[in-house]
């Protein structure tokens, strides 16, 4: 894996200066409407993400985490309270500056992949570089570059019916850095992986977390992939129960 692995830090530029908050939230509510009923997922939530930081969600099923995911993501409003990613209220932006923020900044990798059937494995990568103009040859040959970090190179053609779960997710992440975001967001990243699948994605992330200061926010079932992060969050009923440190930034 290691050896598949290389050259991040030439892609990914290197982020100076840890310390700086690159996400702080304040009294986060979120209260979904059903008919006539309302369901409260977040319940006050507070918290600050400091740039270089690798932080782990987990909790019981229900409890309120991906709810809370799409808000950092910007994927979401709260009903109530405020989310600031790198100094700017999400609440102030339009759909349109949301989206820019979202493109510009952030890096999205789902459970189950989300890559787009028809296209392959290079084109699924490009997709946010289309989206932010960047001109074809280098699109490509950034996707390439990306491709072969995660070690896929020589699946760039690849449909994603032609690649494994875990080769999949490869793709995804290469996907989420292409457009050199600050803040990669997973949702559980590794739900639908094998042991050894899971153990290369959260070998990527660590080292991007590591070695090019990507600040990672995950959630996770599993415990046992969390022993790289800086903190864990204990979420439970729509709120940070428990905040544990794992390893000092
Ligand atoms: N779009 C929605 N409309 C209505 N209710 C929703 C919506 N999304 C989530 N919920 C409810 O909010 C609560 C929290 O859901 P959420 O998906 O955030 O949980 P989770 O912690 O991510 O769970 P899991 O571990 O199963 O993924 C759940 O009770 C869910 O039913
Ligand atoms: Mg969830």
């Amino acid at each position: 894996m290691q050896s598949k692995v290389s050259a991040l830090s030439s892609l990914v530029s290197v982020r100076e200066g840890p310390g700086v908050d690159v996400m702080v939230a304040e009294d986060l509510w979120k209260v979904y409407r059903l008919g006539e009923i309302d369901y409260t997922a977040l319940r006050g939530v507070s918290f600050r993400v400091r740039k270089g930081e690798y932080i782990a969600i987990v909790g019981p099923s229900g409890s309120g985490k991906s709810t809370l995911l799409n808000i950092m993501g910007a994927l979401d409003r709260p009903t109530k309270g405020k989310m600031m990613i790198d100094g700017v209220e999400i609440s102030s932006l339009n759909d349109k500056k949301l989206a820019e923020l979202r493109n510009r900044k952030l890096g999205f990798v789902f459970q189950t992949f989300n890559l787009l059937s028809y296209m392959s494995a290079a084109e699924n990568v490009e997709t946010p570089l289309v989206a932010a103009g960047v001109p074809p040859d280098e699109r490509r040959r950034r996707a390439y570059a990306l491709l072969e970090m995660v070690g896929l190179k020589g699946f760039e053609r690849n449909r994603p019916t032609m690649l494994s779960g875990g080769q999949q997710q490869r793709v995804a992440i290469a996907r989420a850095l292409a457009n050199n975001p600050q803040i990669i967001l997973a949702d559980e990243p590794t739900g639908n992986l094998d042991s050894k699948s899971s153990h290369e994605i959260i070998e990527i992330l660590r080292r991007l977390n590591d070695e090019n200061g990507v600040t990672i926010v995950m959630v996770t079932h599993n415990l046992e992939l969390t022993s790289h992060c800086n903190k864990v969050w204990h979420f439970r009923d729509g709120r940070i129960e428990k905040e544990e440190t794992i390893n000092e930034v």
